[in-house]
């Protein structure tokens, strides 16, 4: 699948995204360890988080979809999973990899893991090195640390004080999770704060889990069903604000979008830039919601790195296309972390966007932008990643001439509807959408 995209002059309206992505793979991990029922509503329908649920039916959890997002999980209980009688495939999906080895590690049975090609490069060995030391076993491609995985559990784990050396949401949550089924309290240390979707999701469901600056301390015990609502995915929404941001003339409103202070670094970012932005407050359910504004201005270029950089990881694509529209030089350092997401986001962020006419700099642990740039119509290609195919889109939307997007069927991780959001907006096929012959 491809995407021809045009330039467009118009962006307005009110849109909505689908459910948060980390949020929604927590949901049905936690439904599965809790004891009774949990109902999830606003679940995001996309290929990794349906692999999440994929992968809990397969270790026993019994799940059934009630209507569009909506799912009911009965269950299992922390003892009542069983061994899968296949191997686990996890697609492109690393939050369901790591977080399944956390779960998979306090199970007294035998289960392998694999992925797509960009998950089998992908490092697993900051989950199985924490996850060994409380005493689960690994086996695997170079030494334990790269999928196709095979895990052995044991219960109990032992406990563990594990210090991280990377600020990684999925490293901690594997840790916590495992944790569950330890005989003492484990704990997490991270260099900053990652994001603290898994901390809140496990009180929700009884847990005792307490915060001390960097550090979580989970202590083990069994968890309880609930009911969650799934706010909207700030990381899909960054794609339609920072569009809303640069297209002359835009004004848009993204409603009911998740604003989890250890994911708004964008907001903060787009502020700094001198962005027209809006937040309205509309609730909070465990996790803040509001509906957020954008009108288009001329931005200016800022620094990103440090504590920051947790809080934004995922949305680096599409900020280095607001940053070659902004004024000055825009510096993204301490992100050497995106050299292992989907793809190599630094490396894949210079190629194509230098076949746009953008002058990016690739650094070691990040980029350079000096803006403005004029953004060419080109041919690129997203390199199987989600988030480039999108920050492609986004930068294709203010360029001129016609871009051809190759490669986009990956949008299909986490917003399989984002052309038809952004041509409502555009009020035209902005994006036509090209399937293989
Ligand atoms: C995620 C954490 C982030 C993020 C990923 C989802 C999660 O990775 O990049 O898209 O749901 O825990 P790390 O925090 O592990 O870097």
């Amino acid at each position: 699948m491809r995407f021809r995209v045009r330039p467009v002059r118009r962006l307005v309206g009110t849109a909505v995204v689908p459910g948060d992505k980390s949020i929604s793979h927590r949901a049905a991990l936690l439904g599965a360890l809790a004891e009774g029922p949990t109902e999830v509503h606003g679940y995001l329908e996309a290929e990794d988080c349906l692999r999440t649920i994929a992968a809990v039916q397969a270790l026993g959890a019994d799940v059934s979809r009630k209507g569009p997002g909506h799912y009911r999980i009965a269950g299992a209980g922390l003892e009542g999973l069983h061994e899968p009688d296949d191997v686990l495939d996890c697609g492109n999906s690393g939050t369901t990899a790591r977080l399944l080895l956390g779960v998979l590690a306090g199970q007294p049975f035998c289960a392998t893991l694999t992925g797509d090609a960009s998950l089998r490069r992908r490092p697993m060995g900051r989950v199985t090195g924490p996850l060994g030391r409380m005493g689960a076993a690994f086996l695997g491609r170079a030494g334990g640390t790269k999928l196709p995985l095979a895990v052995r559990g044991a219960r109990p784990l032992a406990a563990l004080a594990h210090a991280s050396p990377v600020a990684s949401a999925q490293v901690k949550s594997a840790v916590l999770l495992a944790g569950l089924a330890a005989d003492g309290p484990v704990s997490v240390t991270e260099p900053a704060p990652s994001r603290d979707h898994s901390e809140r999701m496990l009180r929700r469901f009884g847990a005792r889990v307490e915060t001390r600056g960097t550090t979580v301390t989970l202590a083990p015990g069994p968890l309880t069903g609930t009911t969650v609502h799934v706010p909207g995915d700030i990381s899909s929404a960054a794609f339609l604000l920072v569009a809303g941001a640069l297209v002359p003339g835009a004004r848009v409103t993204i409603a009911r979008v998740g604003v989890n202070p250890t994911r708004t670094g964008l907001l903060d970012v787009l502020a700094a830039m001198g962005a027209r932005l809006e937040r309205a407050d509309a609730g909070d359910d465990g996790e803040p919601v509001a509906d957020l504004s954008v009108a288009a201005a001329q931005l200016t270029a800022t620094e990103i790195g440090g504590a920051l950089v947790p809080r934004l990881i995922d949305e680096v694509p599409v900020l280095a296309v607001a940053a070659a529209a902004a004024r000055g030089t825009t510096v993204i350092r301490d992100a050497a972390e995106l050299r292992v997401k989907e793809s190599d986001r630094i490396a894949a962020l210079a190629r194509e966007l230098s076949k746009m006419g953008v002058r990016v700099e690739e650094r070691p642990d990040g980029l350079a932008v000096a803006g403005p740039q004029r953004v060419h119509g080109a041919r690129v290609a997203s390199g199987g990643d989600h988030r480039m195919a999108m920050a492609l889109v986004v930068a294709a939307l203010a360029a001129d001439g016609e871009t051809l997007v190759e490669d986009t069927a990956c949008v299909a991780t986490s917003f399989p509807q984002f052309a038809q959001a952004l041509n409502l907006l555009a009020g035209t096929d902005a994006v036509l959408v090209e399937e293989d012959a």
